[in-house]
């Protein structure tokens, strides 16, 4: 049977009409205990970041970030892989190691623009945007070396349904299908080749699954953020789906019951129920009317610092000044919100982390989303490489 999108989500409104009504949320079948050490201790974060950042797709982007041939944009958000994405002459988008295959300085220094070509600016080798090596000054002193063998070191990248997935390991694929499995089709059906990019905040924060654990409860809406997100959605009431490592969850709006007074092919659903998708391991995104809401958290060096990079894109492209005064509006609430509460709040657990208060900290049978990605991440870092 072919996916429908409306489909879904008209199941996922009823049951989050049947979740509000009986003043609940979706059950997970007993408590779970998570280990205070899995956010404090540095053997596990380099694992993490070996088999999560260096050998798992990671959504990196839409493809409105690269949109002419010759765009490019670097990113230095993974550990050990510098990277250099670029949208080619020939209109493929790659990724490379940022590293110059002469001595092997950084080769791109600008955060993004479009070019023809990349220089190096240590001895002037370029590069075209399709990482080929097109020349370097003094060539007679190079006996061998030519495009076939100096060219920039490709990674991982492909573009999908209108998002941009990388592994950055040097000559590595991109497996989608298996990575997305059953999230595919609802991905895939979201059209987001239409999204335009609006704007980009960095948020430093702590651990980075303290970070990503942030975005899987609605249990916190009432006491944490009062005055903002719990004016828009009912506090502890989440709608809970798996999709293997990934998951997807409904978070009802406070006028979800008006749906009841239309028929249901009229439903506009996301003008009822905000979605929040957990792409496994690093991503939160959120589809809501306005537009679509990427963020994703990547590890630092050390198990307690992190930076999310929370991208605003638009569904269809901005029509007025006043579309655009609101969703910059939108933009500032989202960043305040996720820097001064939530991201507050991870730098409070991290410091009680190490003090000997528990062991483990407790994840309640509503907190269902926590659930699923702490045991996704287990069963990814015991996977043999
Ligand atoms: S290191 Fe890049 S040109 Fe020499
Ligand atoms: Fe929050």
């Amino acid at each position: 049977m072919t996916y429908d999108l409306r489909t879904d989500l008209a199941g996922v409104a009823r049951r989050a009409i049947a979740n509000v009504q009986a003043r609940t949320t979706d059950l997970a079948p007993d408590v779970w205990l998570e280990p205070v050490a899995n956010y404090a201790d540095q053997p596990r974060h380099e694992r993490e970041i070996e088999v999560l950042f260096h050998q798992t797709p990671l959504l990196l982007g839409l493809s409105c970030d690269w949109p002419t041939p010759g765009s490019y944009t670097t990113f230095d958000h993974i550990p050990e892989r510098p990277l250099v994405i670029a949208r080619g002459d020939d209109g493929v988008l790659r990724a490379f190691l940022n590293v110059c295959r002469h001595r092997g300085a950084r080769v791109v220094h600008e955060s993004a623009g479009t070019t023809a070509r990349f220089r190096c600016p240590f001895h002037a080798w370029t590069y075209r945007t399709t990482g080929a090596l097109a020349g370097l000054p003094f060539k007679e002193g190079f006996p061998g070396v030519d495009e076939c063998t100096h060219s920039l070191t490709q990674v991982g990248c492909r573009e999908w349904n209108g998002m941009v997935w990388v592994v950055p390991t040097a000559g590595a694929t991109v497996d989608l299908e298996s990575h997305l499995g059953p999230l595919a089709p609802l991905l895939a059906a979201y059209g987001f080749e239409r999204a335009e990019r609006f704007t980009a905040n960095e948020l430093p924060a702590t651990n980075w699954k303290l970070a990503v654990d942030t975005y899987l409860e609605g249990y916190h809406f009432a006491s944490l953020h009062p005055n903002t997100i719990n004016l828009i959605n009912y506090d502890n009431s989440m709608v809970f789906d798996a999709y293997g490592p990934h998951s997807r969850q409904g978070f009802p709006r406070k006028n979800l019951l008006d749906l009841l007074a239309l028929p249901e092919q009229n439903w506009e659903v996301h003008h009822h129920l905000t979605c929040v998708h957990q792409v496994f391991p690093n991503v939160a995104f959120t589809v809501s009317p306005e537009g679509i809401l990427i963020n994703a958290v990547y590890p630092g060096a050390r198990f307690d610092e992190s930076v999310t990079v929370q991208t605003h894109y638009t569904r269809e492209p901005i029509r007025s000044e006043a579309e655009r005064a609101a969703m910059q509006q939108r933009a500032d609430l989202v960043k305040a919100v996720v820097t001064d509460d939530d991201y507050w709040m991870t730098a409070s657990i991290q410091a009680g982390t190490t003090s000997g208060a528990q062991d483990v900290v407790t994840f309640g049978r509503n907190e269902q989303g926590l659930h699923h990605y702490h045991r996704s991440l287990i069963e990814a870092v015991a996977r043999p490489n």
